[in-house]
């Protein structure tokens, strides 16, 4: 069986954690209680076996040139009394040398009471890296609908996180929305000002944010070549993101108004050199914002979160007659909660997207637990709450072949 494999960073990306779930056939092939959690773990030529402790086990270690090669230790699983829930740490120097921190998927194997583990291929690291070089020339995907509070920046972060995180694409994400929520739903302002160069992000006192580079600024300066990366904050692996500035285009002053019009002119240039770069470019769109027509201009597919009511899904349906049903990907019904009007919203919708080749998942439910996650700066592929499953799903269906 394929299993997945979770891992943990701290601060800066730095990885501190490499977990597998144990299903209850492993568990009782370690034979592992609540109060016996002890198992012996060996590494071997990239490969892990994990078995029952037995008397005569010796521990063991060897190391060449720094790279560990052989080791058998005595471990201790960890246990989740309210779940009973069994899962174990990989010593992340095993984790390296397996590149589960490059593919975190691994084969699960038993034999004869003993379980191994092996992971996905160096040569398909290798491939995989490889496409994806062959693959960057971005496409642009725009999150959007003419409602504010409709899970536009939820949606965005989680297909931003699984493209990049996940399917290991290099992925930017972009907003029109001055607010930048795709930065601060993904991390703290502190995180951000960390992560950021030349103190890009800052907060004053009364906990005024301010952006010194930004989405604006990188456009309006833009040349033939572009300098992007002293504007991005990498807010995961793989996944960059630029700020935009508070003060974008009040239009008061004559400089204000020619440069909206610099604006306007160069941003579709902007995007074109940027795809080079990156295999997905994601706008969080907030589509009150004058610039968001022109964002709306360069993107290839839209992907359209709905709260079902029927200003809402009327709004959507103009939409699509707007852009053409053939440029949207994906219309994901969101904070759904039960009611008999709303389920009959969305049979209005139904029987209109039927007719369509549009992606149309399960809908996303209102749930408390998303709400904790956005709080705590995570996504739903962060969490491995069970209650989650459902919108995992919805996601991957949508993210999966964009
Ligand atoms: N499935 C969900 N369950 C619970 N809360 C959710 C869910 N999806 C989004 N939310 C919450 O709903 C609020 C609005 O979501 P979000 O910010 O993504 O919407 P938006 O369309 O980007 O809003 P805006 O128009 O202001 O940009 C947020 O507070 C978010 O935490
Ligand atoms: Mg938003």
């Amino acid at each position: 069986m394929e299993k997945k494999i979770i891992l943990t960073y701290r601060k800066g990306n730095i990885l501190n954690g490499c977990r597998l779930n144990l299903t209850k056939e492993l568990v009782n092939i370690l034979d592992l209680n609540e109060e016996k959690r002890e198992f012996i773990l060996e590494y071997k030529d990239k490969n892990i076996f994990l078995m029952a402790t037995n008397n005569d086990i010796k521990e063991k270690k060897s190391v060449e040139n720094g790279e560990i090669k052989h080791l058998t230790i005595i471990m201790k699983a960890g246990y989740e009394k309210g779940k009973n829930n069994y899962k174990i740490s990989i010593p992340l120097q095993v984790a390296k040398m397996m590149q589960l921190d490059k593919i975190p998927m691994v084969k699960v194997k038993i034999e004869k009471n003993i379980i191994k583990i092996t992971g996905i291929e160096k040569k398909v690291v290798n491939e995989v890296k490889e496409e994806r070089i062959l693959k960057r020339e971005g496409k642009i995907y725009m999150i959007t609908v003419k409602k504010g509070g409709s899970a536009k920046t939820f949606t965005a972060i989680q297909i931003a996180y699984f493209l990049a995180v996940i399917k290991k694409s290099k992925v930017l994400l972009i907003s029109s929305d001055t607010s930048n929520d795709h930065l601060f739903n993904l991390l703290t302002v502190e995180e951000a000002q960390e992560l950021s160069k030349d103190n890009n992000v800052s907060i004053d006192a009364v906990g005024k944010i301010t952006i010194k580079k930004g989405l604006k600024q990188l456009v309006l300066s833009s040349e033939k070549k572009i300098d992007y990366k002293d504007y991005i904050i990498e807010a995961r692996e793989n996944l960059d993101i630029i700020p935009l500035e508070s003060d974008i285009f009040r239009l008061t002053t004559a400089k204000e108004f020619t440069d909206y019009q610099n604006y306007m002119l160069k941003f579709p240039k902007v995007m074109k050199q940027l795809r080079k770069f990156y295999d997905y470019i994601i706008i969080d769109g907030i589509p009150v914002s004058d610039i968001d027509n022109f964002y709306t201009e360069v993107a290839d597919k839209f992907i359209i979160p709905i709260v079902p009511d029927e200003a809402t899904i009327r709004g959507a349906i103009n939409l699509v007659q707007k852009i053409g049903a053939t440029r949207i990907h994906a219309i994901m019904v969101s904070k759904y909660r039960k009611t008999a009007a709303k389920d009959e919203y969305l049979q209005m919708l139904n029987s209109w997207i039927k007719k369509t080749s549009i992606i149309y998942p399960e809908p996303v439910k209102e749930l408390a637990q998303i709400e904790q996650l956005i709080k705590n700066k995570k996504t739903i592929f962060e969490s491995e709450s069970k209650y989650l499953l459902e919108t995992q799903k919805s996601f991957i269906k949508v993210a999966k072949d964009m």
